[in-house]
């Protein structure tokens, strides 16, 4: 019943939850005064929860946007469980003990029944940890060497922006390879151009945010190895696998990326993204016991029992945690890999499709990386639009398809990005490059096209930056 549209204020209401609704949408910005009842509330929320769009046509989240109903059950039967109180509830904190084990056992870490990790609430907070894990053992290097303390540096490629947080926050130099031409990725050579002995380590991303390419970790960690032997200086790599960590061990068993090379020490993933658990949930495990310096945890007593915590959060939902479990064991190695590699299916008959509409010159055509796609204009100087009015065009029929300029040195390229998750299928593929046709026709048209645009709208921004 729309109650609660534009005509809302003058519409009759038929019974005292619906007149109630009708005094609730009247309501924003004061602190209610009365009680109300549960059904009016819930429905004024639900329906304008509605107008968030369609998360399954959100191309541009990494993170989960489909669920199994067991899932949703899961979820449900573990709103009440607090992932900090594990004195009280230990059969979840086991759950997230053996999940941390299983990502070790997954990452090949040589001491997967023993490794230390712990979850958190995703990627950003693990890179947190994993930075912080980097330069407290730096400092203890260098103290042991008598050396200064006293100008950390961290070397990376095109990161998201929670490596920016991490050195901002934490009061470390970052060294951030700008892209330069064709070079859109962290190489060897680059990374070793800025290695010092205030490096505190060097963060390799397997999964691009800008372009879903891999950085080549195998070959950074060489490079390193052959840095040590010449100069004597052990720079530890930081593997961000917010995505790639739970698509390579499915899709390509061979990438060496993982705890199989001793300088990767560290390893943060996000479970909300690949990892197909509930938005919430993310992971960072350290190849060692000395990789993680014992002076970052902290032992509590008070919520019964003593229990050891590394994290920024203290209170976090349990509900992904065991999801996450749900996954491990409901999909298994098999289940991962053929989903993902759908996906990843999807991601390159797209790009070949997007390839042969005319005006788009595919960037990556997800091959090797993360499953999506991304594209460029051939020619943007004479384009009659620009990526901004395609994206904006494609959010008017409910697309999220973002546009947006890549970081330094490249700002100049601007590319559009679709990310192909679970739940995306291939008729919704079809139903998409249909949209994709309309809308060239509409951006080429004297008669209808908008002005061209060089810049995203604020709200139009999603590049997960
Ligand atoms: C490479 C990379 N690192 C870190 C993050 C942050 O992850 P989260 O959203 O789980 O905090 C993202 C998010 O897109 C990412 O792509």
């Amino acid at each position: 019943m729309a109650l609660h549209n534009t005509s809302e204020l003058n519409a009759q209401p038929t019974s005292a939850v619906e007149s109630d609704v009708l005094n609730i949408n009247a309501q924003t910005y004061v602190f209610p005064e009365v009680t109300r009842d549960p059904q009016a509330v819930y429905r004024t929320i639900h329906d304008q929860l509605v107008l968030d769009g369609n998360s399954q046509h959100n191309l541009a989240t990494f993170c989960t946007t489909w669920i199994e109903t067991e899932v949703k059950q899961l979820m449900d039967e573990s709103a009440d469980k607090n992932m900090i109180d594990k004195d009280e509830y230990p059969h979840t904190a086991a759950i997230e003990e053996r999940c941390i084990h299983m990502l070790a056992d997954l990452w090949n870490s040589p001491e997967a029944a023993s490794t230390m990790g712990c979850s958190t609430t995703g990627s950003s907070e693990a890179a947190m940890l994993g930075g912080l894990a980097l330069k407290w053992n730096w400092r203890k290097r260098q103290r042991a060497q008598g050396k200064p303390i006293d100008s950390p540096n961290l070397v990376m490629g095109p990161v998201q922006v929670c490596w920016h947080k991490f050195c901002r926050y934490f009061d470390v130099e970052i060294r951030e390879v700008p892209m330069e031409g064709d070079r859109l990725l962290l190489t060897p050579d680059e990374v070793l151009k800025r290695c010092d002995e205030n490096t505190i380590g060097a963060v390799v991303t397997l999964g691009v945010t800008f372009t879903l390419q891999f950085e080549p970790v195998h070959a950074i960690s060489m490079a390193l190895d052959k840095l040590q032997a010449e100069k004597g200086l052990d720079i530890p790599i930081h593997v961000d696998g917010a995505s790639g960590a739970f698509l390579a061990p499915f899709l390509q068993p061979d990438l060496i990326w993982d705890f199989r090379l001793p300088r990767v020490k560290s390893i943060n993933a996000s479970g909300h993204k690949f990892g197909l658990a509930p938005l919430g949930v993310g992971w960072a495990l350290w190849r060692e016991k000395p990789d993680l310096p014992e002076e970052l945890i902290f032992d509590v007593n008070y919520l019964g029992g003593n229990m050891p915590t590394f994290a920024l959060n203290f209170s976090r939902p349990g509900g992904e945690i065991i999801c996450q479990y749900y996954n491990f064991l409901r999909l298994g190695k098999q289940g991962y890999r053929e989903i993902q590699a759908e996906c990843s299916a999807i991601g390159k008959y797209l790009a070949g499709k997007i390839a042969a509409l005319g005006p788009f010159e595919i960037v990556y055509d997800g091959t090797g990386g993360i499953p999506g796609l991304c594209w460029k204009l051939k020619d943007p100087a004479s384009s009659p639009f620009t990526l901004y009015n395609a994206a904006d065009r494609l959010r008017e029929r409910g697309w999220l398809v973002p546009a947006y300029s890549m970081p330094p040195n490249r700002e100049d390229l601007v590319i559009q990005r679709i990310l192909i998750r679970h739940g995306f299928t291939r008729e919704m593929a079809e139903e998409l490059l249909r949209e994709l046709e309309r809308t060239i026709e509409h951006l080429q048209n004297p008669l209808d096209r908008p002005p061209r645009f060089d810049a995203a709208s604020a709200s139009h921004n999603h590049s997960g930056r």
